[in-house]
């Protein structure tokens, strides 16, 4: 009897693709503990981007009312060139565990789960490098269903949408106009492969996400975003965003 059920754990374990249940634990408890940094890390990045004094009165507020700017870049209009001064380069991110350390490195923001989910969705990672040093790292969605747990609703892409999903310069060299130019470089991709339009999220407060996108010549369309309640969530939409019934949303053209 001892002898089947140990038989039977073992079999879970490998579906698992783990050597045993001790490793299993450990594996949950590391995950767990990297999602707890993740939003620590969260917390910091926003704390650096809006300053001490005003995270005194911009945090606890988002922690109730979460508004985000939808903006949109029509890739079939001019886009400014990227600039040329930093010796800046990119490369795809391979999917060795290597690579994903070394995005980890910079970006202390994504979680595991939260880079495996991206690459279920077949969301193309770009490292952006100055020199030899890793100083970028951006996720673009091509596909047509984007969940974003920062909102807990999935973005529907139209046809010939592009999303914008995620972006972080190492904390060393924010400000020197690194996300500016790997921006410009992706619309300008985007529009190679065919794409006419580009959509980014973020949130009200993040100047530097909104700067990079306006001077990239992103229009806003509208804001989407919730309230807690006791009741739970109440979400909001407003401009081109629409929310769908079924835990989702799409921006219209
Ligand atoms: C958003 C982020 C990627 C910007 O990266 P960056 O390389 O520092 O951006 P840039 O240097 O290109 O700066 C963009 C603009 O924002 C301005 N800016 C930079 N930091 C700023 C700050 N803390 N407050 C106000 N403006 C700021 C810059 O001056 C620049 O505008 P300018 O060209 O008119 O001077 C970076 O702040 C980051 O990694 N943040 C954490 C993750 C995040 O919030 N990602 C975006 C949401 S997906």
């Amino acid at each position: 009897m001892a002898r089947r059920r140990h038989a039977v754990r073992a079999a879970a374990d490998a579906d698992w693709g783990f050597a045993s249940m001790h490793d299993k634990r450990r594996r949950v408890l590391t995950m767990t503990s990297l999602d707890v940094r993740a939003s620590a890390s969260r917390l910091a990045d926003a704390c650096r981007t809006l300053g001490f004094p005003r995270a005194l009165w911009v945090v606890p507020g988002w922690t109730v009312h979460r508004r985000f700017v939808v903006s949109v870049c029509d890739l079939r209009a001019a886009l400014p060139e990227p600039p040329q001064g930093l010796d800046l380069r990119w490369t795809e991110l391979a999917a060795t565990d290597a690579d994903i350390a070394r995005l980890r490195s910079i970006d202390p923001t994504s979680c595991e789960a939260e880079i495996a989910r991206r690459r279920r969705e077949g969301q193309a990672c770009t490292l952006g490098w100055l020199g030899d040093q890793l100083v970028y790292v951006r996720w673009d969605s091509r596909g047509r269903h984007t969940f974003l747990p920062f909102l807990g609703r999935t973005l529907c892409l139209l046809d010939g949408d592009v999303y914008s999903a995620h972006a972080c310069t190492s904390r060393a060299l924010r400000g020197h106009g690194i996300h500016s130019t790997f921006h410009l470089r992706a619309l300008h991709r985007a529009r190679e492969l065919g794409f006419v339009r580009s959509i980014s999220i973020a949130a009200w407060w993040n100047t530097p996400a909104l700067r990079a996108g306006e001077k990239a010549g992103r229009t806003c369309a509208g804001t989407v975003g919730f309230t807690r309640t006791p009741r739970g969530r109440r979400y909001f939409a407003a401009g081109a965003v629409r929310l769908d019934g079924t835990g989702s949303f799409h921006v219209e053209r």
